[in-house]
């Protein structure tokens, strides 16, 4: 069945035909109005690639490094929870996937399989994303294990101090098994209650004091990277800066927290001149096509993360699907750079884009 996808969006009518309803809405879904939602993807469509000619493109190479790590794209799975919801071999399929694909996998804080598992399973290069609990010693905890467990960084998700109201998950009065990787400490499982059993669950675990000084906190637990994931603005990755954060992402958690933010690839150059080449900026939203990888890169991005098409291709196909949905994207974004007159990531450059902003001005 997955043989028929021909590009990663196909996936997604296949993984509705596969999914419960309740869970493929929670995988597709946004907060609120999902304004945000269609204009991750749509901000991209009004970016104009400006491609070069004549220039040897007989041999492609899209391989570079993150944090250190040597990766064959620019491409990293974006933390996601719960993958078993999409598959019975949850996130080592996914992990599994990565390795083979030589990208670098991230691993939410509440997954099907745990950190152990999933470890075990390959040798992928892999960063653990935490929230903050109430109960610090549960994020201590987890980020100790990840570090144990030979993960690389730690990604803290700094856009949910509360959960965002995705409406599809209250009506559909949402029912979530329980993490594996809180076996024992707390329970995770997520019942339905007159609202979103999610929400419930979110308000009454995660610490909705965190703030900046904490950052000094988790440096003082770990000696691992450490990446903010949720920063949409210059004043906040000025912040990261000031607080000695190891690289940036760009993110608004798939348009599921706050509805109405920013459109993720309107907002990364801003991000990027504020950083100046500091840290690295990674960027997540909404990335579909090769030419969207492309495009993030030309403004500055150092790699993109990919959520909903991961979970929609391991529906479909499990292990094989996601490797299929990765493989897409690196055959579309060699192309890409083949027909843009680019042989290597570095080649890429901000003269390869034309942004909306841009267009408006040269119709003045
Ligand atoms: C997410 N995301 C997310 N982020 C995070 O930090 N921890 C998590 O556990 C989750 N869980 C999660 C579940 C589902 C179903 C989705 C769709 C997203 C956000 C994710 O890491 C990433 O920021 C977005 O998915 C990127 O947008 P796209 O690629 O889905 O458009």
């Amino acid at each position: 069945m997955a043989g028929k996808a021909v590009n990663v969006k196909e996936f997604q009518e296949l993984a509705k035909k596969a999914l419960p309803k309740m869970y493929y809405e929670s995988f597709a879904g946004g907060a609120e109005d999902q304004h945000t939602l269609k204009d991750n993807e749509e901000a991209f469509h009004r970016i104009i690639i400006r491609p070069r000619v004549l220039i040897d493109v007989s041999r492609i190479d899209m391989s570079t490094t993150i944090l250190g790590y040597k990766t064959s794209a620019p491409i990293i799975i974006a933390p996601t929870d719960r993958h078993k919801l999409a598959h019975p071999d949850g996130e080592v399929a996914t992990a599994r996937a990565a390795a083979a694909c030589d990208v670098i996998m991230g691993l939410s804080f509440s997954p099907s399989c745990s950190i152990e598992e999933v470890a075990s399973s390959c040798n992928a290069v892999r960063f653990f994303q935490i929230y903050v609990y109430k109960r610090r010693d549960i994020t201590e905890l987890m980020v100790r294990r990840a570090d144990r467990n030979g993960f690389k960084a730690i990604i803290l998700t700094v856009d949910t101090p509360r959960l965002g109201r995705r409406e599809a998950s209250i009506k559909n009065k949402l029912v979530l098994p329980p993490s594996k990787n809180f076996e024992g400490l707390i329970s995770t499982a997520v019942v339905p209650g007159s609202g979103s059993g999610l929400e419930a669950y979110a308000s009454s675990t995660f610490d909705s004091s965190l703030s900046w000084k904490d950052i000094a906190w988790l440096k003082s637990i770990t000696k691992l990277p450490i990446l903010l994931k949720g920063i949409l603005t210059h004043e906040d990755a000025i912040k990261a800066l000031e607080v000695g954060v190891a690289g940036i992402i760009v993110s608004n958690h798939g348009a599921r927290q706050l509805d109405y933010t920013p459109a993720t690839i309107s907002v990364l150059e801003e991000v990027v001149l504020a950083v100046k080449g500091k840290v690295p900026v990674l960027f997540d939203g909404g990335v579909r096509r090769g030419t969207d990888i492309f495009k993030a890169l030309a403004l500055g991005a150092q790699a993109v993360l990919i959520g909903r098409p991961v979970l929609f291709g391991l529906a479909t196909n499990g292990e094989h699907g996601v490797r299929q949905v990765i493989e897409m994207l690196k055959n579309e974004l060699e192309l890409t750079m083949a027909l843009s007159g680019c042989c290597t990531i570095k080649d890429i450059t901000r003269s390869h884009v034309r942004t909306e902003h841009e267009s408006l001005i040269c119709r003045l």
